[in-house]
């Protein structure tokens, strides 16, 4: 090779930690048909009704495919589709069918708040959705209506009962959990999941945006959280947990098999115990922006450059160069004011 020549493209996205990158987090919309307290305001300053006129509009289909085919092709196999409310996207289910064909894909998953599932879970397992992950963060309907600004209960549960029905393998259920507004509902989330044959999951919660940084006064610890359990269900505390070993998706949730109840339960703890040393994914959004860390405020448009007219090589060197940047880790801090300045309708998560 000269001078100047472009080289092989290389076919893995490590970064400058020797960190494989493997899994994507796609967000295909940032409209919401929920308010969660710790994820959106309750009027939205610039955005109107979830749509923030300054930006760009959104990636279309072809756009999407031709930004994660690059992707695919430099090993990531894992995609998530996230939101804001990822299937309020009308052309979800061609989206899906476009990328679960992609040559090297190995799984595609969705986060959802559930309440368009009646109607969409069967369709989305045809399109080749394989595992589908549902926040659930209260099983009482006036507190389910409280934290998400008028979600329906009943209506997610319905959802719930469709993706089982569907056949999604497996469905996990998101809790963020809040000292004070939802934790006394340890225990029957943990019964509830264990009924369905779903997994569980508690989420710490975390300062991003100004909505989760307002939420870090209900902040409950993991150790809190297993405690409640094992308290609540009486297991012996010299046999508390069955670590699971092998990995269950893609994600940063470590999981225990709570032994007698059939259940497996995983903990995602961003800030008392953080997992970025292994962390495997990046964030596109759905205006086409690379983000490198959840909690970190860097991010690499790669829309404008694609509608720019570049070529594939030149977007594929743009994407090492980014994937090279990704810091170490979050700058998440209970203690502090300070919070991470994305907005989460905007990344899901
Ligand atoms: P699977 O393990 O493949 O099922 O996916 P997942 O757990 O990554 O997906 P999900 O959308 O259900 O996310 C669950 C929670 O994990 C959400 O609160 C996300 O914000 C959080 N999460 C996912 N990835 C990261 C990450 O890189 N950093 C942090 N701090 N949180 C993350
Ligand atoms: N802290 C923790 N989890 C959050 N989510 C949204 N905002 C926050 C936050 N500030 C969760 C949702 C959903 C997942 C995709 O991200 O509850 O389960
Ligand atoms: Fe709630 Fe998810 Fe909508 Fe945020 S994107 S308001 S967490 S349902």
């Amino acid at each position: 090779m000269t001078m100047g020549e472009v080289g092989p493209a290389p076919l893995a996205l490590i970064d400058s930690f020797g960190r494989t990158i493997r899994y994507m987090r796609l967000s295909v919309t940032d409209r919401c048909n929920f308010r969660c307290h710790y994820c959106r305001p309750a009027h939205d300053s610039v955005m109107c009704e979830g749509r923030d006129p300054s930006k760009q509009a959104a990636m279309s289909l072809a756009e999407t495919v031709r930004l994660v085919r690059l992707f695919v092709a430099l090993g990531v196999a894992h995609i998530r589709l996230t939101g804001g409310e990822p299937l309020l996207r009308r052309d979800l289910l061609p989206l899906a069918i476009a990328l679960q064909a992609l040559p090297g894909l190995e799984d595609l998953s969705l986060s959802t708040n559930g309440f368009l599932l009646p109607s969409l879970a069967l369709p989305l397992r045809q399109s080749g959705v394989q595992r589908i992950n549902i926040s659930l963060d209260s099983l009482d309907p006036d507190a389910f209506a409280t934290i998400t600004r008028g979600g329906d209960l009943k209506q997610v549960l319905q959802g719930i009962d469709a993706a089982v029905t569907a056949g999604f393998q497996p469905i996990k259920i998101n809790m963020v959990v809040m000292g004070g507004i939802n934790d006394h509902e340890i225990p029957a989330m943990v019964t509830f999941a264990g009924q369905r044959g779903l997994m569980l999951r508690f989420i710490e919660a975390m300062p991003v945006g100004n909505e989760g940084r307002a939420i870090m006064g209900h902040f409950m610890p993991a150790t809190v959280i297993m405690e409640r359990i094992q308290q609540h269900f009486g297991v012996r505390s010299d046999l508390p947990y069955q670590p699971v070993t092998e990995p269950i998706g893609a994600g940063p949730a470590r999981y225990h098999h709570i032994a007698g109840l059939g259940v497996d339960v995983g903990i995602i703890s961003a800030l008392s115990q953080h997992f970025c040393d292994s962390c495997n994914r990046v964030r596109l959004t759905a205006q086409g922006e690379l983000v490198l860390c959840l909690g970190r405020s860097n991010r690499v448009d790669l829309l404008t450059l694609l509608r720019g007219g570049s070529s594939d090589q030149v977007l594929r060197d743009h994407i090492v160069a980014a994937i090279r940047q990704k810091p170490r880790q979050h700058e998440f801090d209970r203690q502090s004011s300070q919070f991470v300045a994305h907005s989460m309708p905007s990344l899901g998560g």
